[in-house]
Parts: C-alpha cells; sequence; structure tokens
C-alpha cells in the first residue's frame, strides 16, 4: 500500500474520531435545552418533563421518536430534528446523570385516591397498579418503564390525557392508551398529584 494512501486512510480515521469526540452536550444544554428543562433537567415549568435521574434508554428512544414523528409534539419535534443520533445518546446520558430534586403531592399523600391507584390499580375497572410496572416507589426498571416520581404532575395528566385520546401513541402494545382510556379525569389527576410526592 502506498504511504500516501496510508496517510489518507489515517486521516480518514483521525476526522472519524475527532468528530465523535466532538460532541460538546454542555454546550447543546446551554444553548438549546436550557430554556425548557434547566441546566440540571429540574424543569421549572411544570408543563416542561423533568429530565433529571430519568433512565437514559427512556429518554434516548424519545428523542428518536420526537425525531421520526413517532410522539407527536410540534416543539420536541423541530428540536430533536437538529440533533444526531450521537448527540442525542450523548444528551440523554447527560441528563440521566443528573440529580432529581424531589417533589411533594398537593393532597394525595397516604391514603389517598392517587395512592390507591397507584399502589393498588381500580379492581372494578381493571386498571392495574402503576407500581406493577413503574415500581413500588416510582423509580421504573431501565429500558423497559420510565422512571415517574416526582415528575410534575401537571406533566404526568398531560401524558395521560395525551394517551387517553390516542394523541400520544408510541407506547408499545398500546399499553399506557389502554390503561389511561380508562381512568376519569379525577382519577388522572389523583395518580399524577400522588406521582408527584414520591420519592
Ligand atoms: C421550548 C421548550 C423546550 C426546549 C427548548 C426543549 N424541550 Fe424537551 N420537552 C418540552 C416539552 C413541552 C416536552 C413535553 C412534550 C409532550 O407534552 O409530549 C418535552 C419533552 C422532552 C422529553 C421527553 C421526556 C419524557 O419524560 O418523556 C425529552 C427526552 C426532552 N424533552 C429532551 C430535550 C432535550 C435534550 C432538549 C435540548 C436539546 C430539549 N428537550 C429542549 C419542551 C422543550
Ligand atoms: C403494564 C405496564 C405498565 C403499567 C401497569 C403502567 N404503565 Fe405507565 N408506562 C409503561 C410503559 C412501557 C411506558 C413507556 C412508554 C414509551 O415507551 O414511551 C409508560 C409511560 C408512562 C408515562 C409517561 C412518562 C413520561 O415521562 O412521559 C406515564 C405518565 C405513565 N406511564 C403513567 C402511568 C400510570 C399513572 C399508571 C397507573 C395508572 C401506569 N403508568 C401503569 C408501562 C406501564
Amino acid at each position: 500500500m502506498g504511504s500516501r494512501l496510508l496517510l489518507l486512510l489515517f486521516m480518514l480515521v483521525f476526522a472519524k474520531i475527532s468528530f465523535a469526540e466532538n460532541i460538546n452536550v454542555e454546550t447543546i444544554v446551554q444553548n438549546v435545552c436550557v430554556a425548557c428543562h434547566a441546566k440540571d433537567g429540574n424543569s421549572p415549568i411544570t408543563a416542561n418533563p423533568k429530565l433529571a435521574g430519568q433512565h437514559n434508554s427512556y429518554l434516548y428512544k424519545q428523542l428518536m421518536e420526537f425525531k421520526s414523528g413517532k410522539r407527536d409534539n410540534a416543539v420536541m419535534a423541530g428540536i430533536a430534528s437538529a440533533l444526531s443520533d450521537e448527540e442525542m445518546k450523548a444528551l440523554s446520558v447527560y441528563f440521566s446523570d443528573q440529580v432529581l430534586k424531589l417533589g411533594k403531592a398537593s393532597t394525595n399523600g397516604e391514603g389517598s385516591l392517587g395512592e390507591k391507584i397507584f399502589r393498588s390499580g381500580l379492581a372494578e375497572k381493571n386498571v392495574p397498579a402503576c407500581a406493577g410496572c413503574h415500581g413500588p416507589a416510582g423509580h421504573g426498571i431501565p429500558s423497559k418503564f420510565p422512571r415517574l416520581n416526582s415528575q410534575h404532575a401537571d406533566y404526568i395528566h398531560s401524558q395521560l390525557v395525551q394517551f387517553a385520546e390516542g394523541k400520544r401513541a408510541n407506547d408499545e402494545a398500546k399499553v399506557m392508551r389502554t390503561i389511561a382510556q380508562k381512568l376519569s379525569q379525577e382519577e388522572m389527576k389523583a395518580v399524577a398529584d400522588y406521582i408527584q410526592g414520591l420519592q
């Protein structure tokens, strides 16, 4: 092999490596995500989900699906479509590594309707316990079930409404759509408030 060809190959490999290393996650966070999710992923506005401490595989799935349109949201679609696959992976790891700020329920503490739905479900309506998949304290199971604990009640409620209406349809086997359809507005609000207070 000629030495010029070797040099060219070396340069190509080097260019690829330095490109991969050039993703500056903190710059993307500061320039784009910070306005809505805060630098540490503890979004101050309750319509925007907290990303801190969420499983990185779940965050990555959501970013890919905003980009492809499988999860329908105009704001996040515009943002995700400007990100490369490597950037989405790196951002997911970054936010997953941030420390989640714990929240409080406003009225749904111990003995509440929200607690009942989360821990036991509603047998009469065939609603399974949320804890069955999202875990007893809502910490989820990486790559299968997202973390819910201490998430903003407003955001949780909006997702339940979107699942019930089929507007959010990126849950495999319609698992969340089927459950949310069975909940009344009052029940959605109660369980969302309880989740906000879960440690
Ligand atoms: C203009 C505000 C805004 C900006 C900027 C923004 N987001 Fe979002 N993000 C939202 C909103 C609103 C939602 C909830 C969408 C919905 O209701 O489905 C969301 C949802 C998400 C979710 C899904 C979380 C979950 O629990 O399902 C991820 C992941 C995410 N954003 C990552 C990012 C990243 C990474 C950036 C920066 C590159 C970013 N966002 C920038 C507003 C924003
Ligand atoms: C059979 C398992 C299962 C049960 C039971 C279940 N979930 Fe889920 N849930 C999931 C899965 C899987 C996802 C992830 C969907 C996706 O891939 O985007 C999810 C996602 C969610 C989300 C979106 C989280 C986010 O950050 O956007 C909310 C909110 C939610 N579930 C609330 C509930 C509530 C409330 C209950 C109880 C009434 C419940 N879930 C019961 C499996 C389950």
